[in-house]
């Protein structure tokens, strides 16, 4: 049975404008009472850690300089960074949906401390490609379906896993790999401070997902594996369309997903300590890693590697005879 507590993890749409007066008469398991504290934290360190945007680009800039780069450098910088803005925006919407539904108060507090992060990333983006001197494009069609999918369904878990370990995931490894190979030193300048406020975003999802995982009915688990399937090859193929750009800006975008998966393999030791039945190598990731060999084959982005080659290569990566994206990428430190 599920208890009343998780019940109301999965939120109560049909009373969403009720006030939950119930929400402390349910005794908390030592576990949850740890994760629970654990969301608090968010909360809490959220706001001792929080930066004024302003102020931040402002001095920034005066230490700096305004960002100068080359034309063609700058245009695709602002390809790929005008996504990031329209996400922060999504995820500005999405966080506020959670910050609404989640009904305990440990996690309710977590999402609402991710609107206020989330606005700030907004903003500060807006602000940042203004000084570059360029104006935000409309999103390419498969990111835009990664943002629309998690911001338009009703089941939590999927929002969940959409925002806090999807997308959540994906911009901390780009803004980790920007910041490294240092395009442009006000943007890496900025990136420390998102790096540090989507970290607890997606802790936020390590502390509720598997437990919500871990209940789900066997129709609940497979509507669930289709709905990830879909966001990530829609967000791989997201990754194709701005190959170009992200080549240009000085980003292997196979090392970005080297490192997405890295980030993945760490979430999920994170959660085998407390879930030790969560699987440590999924077959939907070595399949996943098979795919990316298909998309961005380990020649190089301008190697003409034949569709049949690549076939082959995938299989090869998903019979680990083949080093794989993760392997190459996502086993250093
Ligand atoms: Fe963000
Ligand atoms: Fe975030």
């Amino acid at each position: 049975m599920m208890s009343n507590r998780l019940l109301a993890l999965f939120g109560r749409h049909d009373e969403s404008t009720a006030l939950p007066y119930d929400m402390f008469d349910v005794a908390y398991p030592e576990a949850e009472a740890r994760r629970a504290r654990r969301m608090e934290n968010i909360y809490h360190v959220g706001q001792s850690k929080i930066w004024d945007g302003r102020d931040v680009l402002a001095q920034a800039i005066a230490k700096y300089g305004k960002p100068n780069l080359a034309p063609e450098k700058r245009r695709a910088l602002a390809r790929v960074f005008g996504m990031i803005m329209w996400g922060e925006l999504a995820a500005w919407k999405i966080s506020a949906q959670l910050a609404d539904r989640l009904v305990p108060l440990e996690a309710k507090l977590a999402a609402a401390s991710q609107v206020h992060d989330e606005a700030r990333h907004f903003y500060v983006m807006h602000d940042y490609l203004e000084t570059l001197g360029e104006k935000p494009a409309k999103l390419e069609f498969w990111a835009q379906r990664v943002l629309q999918r998690t911001l338009g369904t009703n089941n939590l878990l999927k929002k969940l896993i959409g925002m806090q370990l999807t997308v959540e995931t994906v911009a901390f490894v780009a803004f980790q790999r920007v910041r490294e190979i240092e395009v442009e030193p006000v943007l890496s300048e900025l990136m420390t401070y998102y790096e540090r406020d989507e970290a607890r975003h997606i802790g936020l999802g390590i502390q509720l997902v598997p437990q919500m995982v871990a209940r789900l009915s066997m129709p609940g688990a497979i509507s669930l594996a289709a709905f990830q399937l879909d966001l990530l090859v829609a967000t791989l193929f997201s990754l194709k369309t701005i190959e170009r750009d992200l080549i240009e800006i000085g980003v292997d975008p196979r090392s970005m997903l080297g490192m997405a998966f890295r980030k993945q393999a760490d979430i999920d030791t994170k959660i085998r300590a407390e879930f030790p039945q969560w699987p440590a190598d999924p077959p939907l990731r070595r399949a996943f890693e098979g795919v990316c060999e298909v998309l961005f084959p380990s020649e190089g982005a301008d190697a003409k590697v034949p569709v049949p080659v690549r076939m082959k290569h995938a299989l090869e990566v998903v019979a680990r005879t083949r080093q794989s994206v993760f392997e190459q990428w996502g086993q250093r430190g």
